[in-house]
């Protein structure tokens, strides 16, 4: 899913998306094929320019995120409906793209093009970084954040061990390779009760096809989200999102991809030529192993992380690529129960730059036929 996801569920954590894109529909659609620099009014700096126009928006994300705004914190009106997105007369909109031309400069000129220094680098949430670490930091927790890449750990089981472990403590290759598809229906709900609930499904058949569809029953005028990758191409429909429907391009498309071989199991350890498997971490107090797959030359990092005891999937982060900073989106499983002999999340948390939500699935199908269309172009809203 993408950095926007949640604006058209109006079930923002963060909250700047829901706010500050809703009401705002100047786009249709995003023609694909174009770059940011010819789409967009105002786009000048020479590492935004050539993104697509999805993609761009995601990089709003992780500049939005790392510096601790909203939308309108750098361009007038946004959440209104004065919006100006094409607008320089805020400041710190001028500041920013100083900011996105010295990021490019210092990973070109010290870190030879790799992006090593993001906003978050500096910034970490707060638009004026901190200059000095304060004494009683230096004696307190220690920090644990984690950098995006996973380095091997000597002593760690081999990635196809806990891959094997996995597809056991699922049911077994047998019972696995028999699904062939399956769809999960229940209900999603936003963090701390807001947004109300929706309808959810997921559906998903080998090898890779995937589709997951919101609505609300009753907030017809919410109209359908869902994010759908068919093995060829993908979509994004967020009703009330900066761009309300559009075909996903760049590491979006990359990134769906992902969505959907995770989502069939039996597909997972071929999504990657090699694995590389990190120190254990620990999630909700469980150790976990944690695995992860890079696609050369795509700049997108996989990160599976399997409870050590159970050994069934816990957490999957998928990072891809942007000029300011890596586009993050996480989900969780947990709550497995048996369908068909075979294992499957019944409770799903979706995280991401601007929001997050939950899901608990009530009724889950194996091998049924899917209408082609849940993993196509969703209709207009
Ligand atoms: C920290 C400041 C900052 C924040 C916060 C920010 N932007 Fe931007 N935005 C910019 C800058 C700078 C540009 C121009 C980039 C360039 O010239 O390459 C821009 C350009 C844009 C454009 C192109 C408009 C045009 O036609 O020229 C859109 C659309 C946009 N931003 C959307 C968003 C959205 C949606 C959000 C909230 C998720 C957001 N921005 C948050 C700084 C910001
Ligand atoms: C190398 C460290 C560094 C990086 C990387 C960095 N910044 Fe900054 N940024 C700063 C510092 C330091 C200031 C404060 C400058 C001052 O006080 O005059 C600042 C100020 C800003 C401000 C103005 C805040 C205000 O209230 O005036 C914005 C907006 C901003 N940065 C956005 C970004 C964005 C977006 C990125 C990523 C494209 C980024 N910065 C990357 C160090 C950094």
């Amino acid at each position: 899913m993408n950095a926007l996801v949640l604006a058209c569920l109006g079930m923002t954590g963060a909250g700047w998306s829901a706010q500050a894109v809703a009401q705002t529909r100047p786009l249709a659609s995003a023609p694909k094929g174009k770059t940011s620099g010819e789409y967009f009014k105002n786009v000048t700096t020479a590492t935004l320019k050539p993104l697509t126009p999805s993609d761009f928006i995601g990089a709003m994300g992780v500049m939005t995120a790392a510096v601790g705004y909203d939308c309108s914190n750098c361009h007038p009106g946004a959440g209104t409906d004065k919006f100006d997105w094409v607008s320089d007369a805020i400041p710190q909109k001028v500041t920013a793209r100083k900011m996105i031309d010295m990021v490019a400069a210092i990973n070109k000129n010290f870190f030879g093009g790799a992006q090593q220094v993001t906003c978050w680098s500096c910034h970490h949430g707060l638009d004026l970084p901190t200059t000095s670490i304060a004494l009683d930091k230096l004696y307190g927790e220690p920090l644990d954040e984690k950098r995006d890449l996973v380095l091997p750990q000597a002593g760690e089981p081999p990635a196809s061990k806990i891959f094997d472990q996995y597809i056991e403590a699922l049911g077994g290759a047998q019972k696995v390779a028999a699904v062939k598809s399956y769809i999960a229906t229940g209900a999603s709900r936003g963090y701390a009760g807001v947004g109300g609930s929706g309808a959810f499904q997921i559906y998903a058949q080998v090898p890779n096809s995937r589709g997951v569809w919101i609505n609300f029953p009753e907030h017809p005028d919410r109209g359908t989200s869902a994010w759908t990758y068919n093995g060829n191409t993908g979509w994004i429909s967020q009703p009330r999102a900066y761009i309300p429907i559009y075909e996903l391009t760049g590491s979006d498309l990359v990134g769906a991809r992902l969505d959907g071989v995770v989502g069939m199991p039996n597909q997972i350890r071929d999504a990657f030529a090699t694995w590389r498997v990190g120190a254990e971490e620990l999630i909700n107090d469980r150790e976990v192993y944690v695995v992860q797959g890079t696609a050369p030359g795509s700049g997108v990092l996989a990160t599976l992380y399997f409870d050590k005891q159970s050994h069934l999937l816990v957490r999957f982060v998928r990072r891809t690529p942007s000029p300011v900073g890596r586009i993050t989106i996480q989900q969780d499983f947990d709550n497995y129960k048996e369908v068909a002999g075979v294992k499957f999340p019944f409770k799903y948390s979706f995280l991401w730059l601007d929001g997050r939500f939950t899901a608990e699935i009530n009724d889950l199908k194996v091998n049924v036929p899917i209408d082609p269309a849940k993993f196509g172009q969703p209709a207009a809203n």
